[in-house]
């Protein structure tokens, strides 16, 4: 990664790795995290010295104002070894800037842009070794600020840790995914805070989606809290749905999560030469097209889950099933996304970036 100013990062490395108690054929997602983390203290209206330590438990006050106002934001990114043993990211601006925009919304301070690359760069540069080469592993990155200032009053925390950690991936979802439509809960709302990746937009989805596990979905498509109409996105991807030969997905609002794995997909397809409609979409459109077989795919988009394909849904008691496509639009851009990320093929737009 090519920034102007090296930040003074004091490291302090592990004595030991653990890595050979882990087994990287058999990773359940972010369940095993690397040697080391990247640790930076905001105190006195300032980011602190960053450091670099062992990977460690966090001591904190019980008052801690994360624990009770939930100021908490984070991000996902994933890093990617080639064949030759370098060491890739995917549009990491994007989450530096993303990461930001959602601290704010949080009333939270932003974070130096020169210590996010930094810190990532000799964190990477660190753990390297804890990245599998081949389609599929990476190691997830995690970046995500708390709030730590000690006290129970209703206010902005005047101090923070910024901090990353790394785990080993494979898939997110190792198995099949249907989703339920949400026809009552709603995940975010106008005006409110859905756009940020807030830790609290999170924890509001798990009891919905667990009632959606009881009845056989692995997510829900959220849709808007006004009317239940339109569909907007799920819990951990945004989605697409193909009409015939189209590809639509919902714009991006003050609701909904500015994915960069979205982004990438609505790009890749363009110059696939798919046509994409970036507009409102209604529940009975989709409906609609199921009942007559114009409803192609759905698939969900995230740097977790990469491009997932959905293969069924449900709404309001009815289930529906996808048809299985030889050549689905999903596959053919996830390949071209995978050949970006994994340096398989050239990388025309530049979102390719070396850690070195
Ligand atoms: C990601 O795709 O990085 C996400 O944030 C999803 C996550 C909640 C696992």
């Amino acid at each position: 990664m090519e920034k102007d100013t090296v930040v003074n990062i004091k490291i302090e490395k592990a004595e030991t790795s653990k890595i050979n108690e882990v087994d990287f054929s058999n990773l359940s997602f972010g369940s095993v995290f690397t040697d080391h983390m990247f640790i930076c203290d905001f105190k006195n209206g300032s980011w602190q010295e960053p450091t670099i330590i062992p990977y460690q438990k966090l001591s904190m006050d019980p008052s801690a104002k994360v624990f009770h106002y939930g100021q908490a934001v984070f991000e996902g990114m994933k890093a990617y070894k080639d064949d030759q043993d370098e060491v890739w990211l995917f549009r990491p601006d994007e989450n530096f800037h993303r990461i930001n925009k959602s601290s704010a919304r949080l009333a939270m301070p932003e974070f130096p842009e020169e210590y996010f690359f930094d810190g990532l760069n000799q964190l990477l540069k660190l753990d390297k070794q804890w990245i599998k080469k081949g389609f599929g592993n990476s190691l997830y990155i995690r970046p995500f600020v708390i709030a730590t200032e000690t006290g129970v009053s209703a206010s902005p925390s005047t101090e923070y840790k910024f901090i990353i950690i790394c785990s080993p991936a494979q898939a997110y979802y190792a198995g099949e995914v249907r989703v339920k439509i949400a026809d009552h809960y709603s995940r975010s709302a106008s005006g409110g805070f859905g756009f940020a990746k807030a830790a609290g937009n999170y924890a509001g989805q798990f009891y919905p989606t667990s009632l959606a596990n009881k009845e056989g979905f692995q997510q829900v498509i959220w849709t808007d809290s006004n009317t239940h109409e339109y569909l907007e996105e799920a819990g951990t991807m945004n989605v697409f749905f193909r009409i015939g030969d189209k590809l639509i997905t919902c714009p991006t609002s003050d609701r909904i999560l500015d994915g960069v794995t979205r982004k990438s997909v609505i790009q890749v397809a363009k110059d696939l030469g798919i046509q994409v409609d970036i507009r409102p979409i209604k529940v009975v459109e989709i409906i609609e097209a199921a009942k007559n077989n114009q409803l192609k795919e759905i698939f969900g988009s995230g740097t977790a889950a990469v491009i997932n394909p959905i293969l069924g849904f449900g709404y309001k008691g009815d289930k529906w099933e996808l048809p299985k496509l030889e050549d689905s639009y999903a596959s053919t851009i996830k390949n071209t996304i995978l050949g970006i990320q994994y340096n398989t093929i050239e990388d025309k737009y530049g979102w390719r970036v070396k850690v070195d």
